[in-house]
C-alpha cells in the first residue's frame, strides 16, 4: 500500500518513490535550473554589443518638455536579428541617429563594446564599427555599384590591394551579379539599389548593422530576399542587425522586437 509504504509517487519507468525522494529530486532539480539560469544571464551579458540606457532625446529647436525619446532602455546582442517597430513619429529614425552617434542622448547613455559613445571618437565609430543602411539607399547616383562601395571602404581608410574585387565580392554576397559592377546606380532598381546600401554597409565588416525601413519601398518578394540577407549576417556571420520597420514580415522574421510608443501616450 502506497501510504504504509511512504510511497506517494511513481518514476518514469513506473518505480515508486517516497516523499523524501521527492523533496531531494525537486531541490536537485532547483538548483540546476538556478545553474541555468546564471549561465544564460552570464552568455547574455557577454554578447550584448550596445546597450542603451535610459536614453531620452529632446531636439534643440523644441520646447522644454517635448522629447523625441524618453526612458529607452533597449540591449542588442551579436547574431541577433531585432526590428524596432512604432507608429510614426515614435522616436525609430531619432533612435537610429543616437544609436549611430550623430545625434548625443538629451539623458541617458548608450554602451558599444563597454564604453559610452560619449567618450568615443564618433567618426571612427561610424566608420568602422557600424553599418548604416538608409531608407533611402544614400547612394550617389551617377556613380557605379562598385564606386559607391569603393567611396565607402575609403572613408574608412581601408587599406586592401583590390577593393574593386572586394566590391564585387559583398555584391555577390547580396545577391548582385558581378557585372552590376560598373553599372551607374541610377540604372538599378530600387531592389538592387538596396542590395548595393548593404554591401556598401559592409564593406569595412563592421560588427553591427543599423538600418531604417530598409524594405520600405520594396515589394513582398525583395523584401524577403533582402531579410534573407539580414538574417544570414545575424546567424552565420555573428553580427547584430537592428531594423527599423513597420512590416509584419520583418517582424516575423526577426529574433526580438522593441516597440517604441509615442512620449505623450506613455506619460
Ligand atoms: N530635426 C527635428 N527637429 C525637431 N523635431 C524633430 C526633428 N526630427 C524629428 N523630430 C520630431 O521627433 C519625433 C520623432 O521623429 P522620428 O523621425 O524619430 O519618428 P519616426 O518614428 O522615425 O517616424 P516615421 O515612422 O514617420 O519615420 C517626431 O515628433 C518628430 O516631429
Ligand atoms: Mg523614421
Amino acid at each position: 500500500m502506497a501510504n504504509k509504504n511512504n510511497y506517494v509517487s511513481k518514476d518514469k519507468l513506473g518505480k515508486n518513490i517516497s516523499k523524501k525522494e521527492i523533496k531531494v529530486k525537486t531541490k536537485e532539480d532547483n538548483e540546476l535550473k538556478e545553474k541555468k539560469e546564471i549561465k544564460e544571464k552570464n552568455t547574455s551579458a557577454k554578447n550584448v554589443i550596445l546597450s542603451i540606457k535610459n536614453a531620452s532625446y529632446r531636439y534643440s529647436d523644441a520646447e522644454e518638455d517635448d522629447y523625441a525619446l524618453k526612458n529607452v532602455s533597449f540591449d542588442f546582442e551579436c547574431g541577433k536579428l531585432y526590428a524596432i517597430r512604432g507608429r510614426s513619429g515614435t522616436g525609430k529614425t531619432t533612435l537610429l541617429s543616437l544609436i549611430s552617434g550623430l545625434e548625443k542622448c538629451t539623458e541617458g547613455e548608450i554602451i558599444f563594446a563597454g564604453k559610452s559613445l560619449k567618450d568615443m571618437n564618433l567618426d571612427k565609430y561610424r566608420n568602422s564599427d557600424i553599418g548604416i543602411v538608409f531608407q533611402s539607399y544614400n547612394l550617389l547616383p551617377f556613380m557605379t555599384a562598385s564606386e559607391n562601395i569603393i567611396l565607402s571602404m575609403d572613408a574608412n581608410g581601408l587599406k586592401i590591394k583590390s577593393k574593386k574585387e572586394k566590391a564585387i565580392e559583398l555584391m555577390e554576397k547580396v545577391g548582385l551579379k558581378a557585372s552590376y559592377a560598373n553599372r551607374k546606380v541610377l540604372r538599378l532598381s530600387g531592389g538592387e539599389q538596396q542590395r548595393v546600401a548593404i554591401a556598401r554597409s559592409l564593406s569595412y565588416n563592421p560588427k553591427m548593422i543599423i538600418a531604417d525601413e530598409p524594405t520600405g519601398n520594396l515589394d513582398k518578394q525583395t523584401e524577403s530576399e533582402i531579410l534573407e540577407i539580414f538574417k544570414k549576417l545575424a546567424h552565420e556571420e555573428n553580427k547584430c542587425v537592428i531594423i527599423v520597420t513597420h512590416s509584419q514580415n520583418v517582424c516575423d522574421t526577426v529574433d526580438k522586437i522593441y516597440d517604441l510608443k509615442k512620449v505623450k501616450d506613455v506619460n
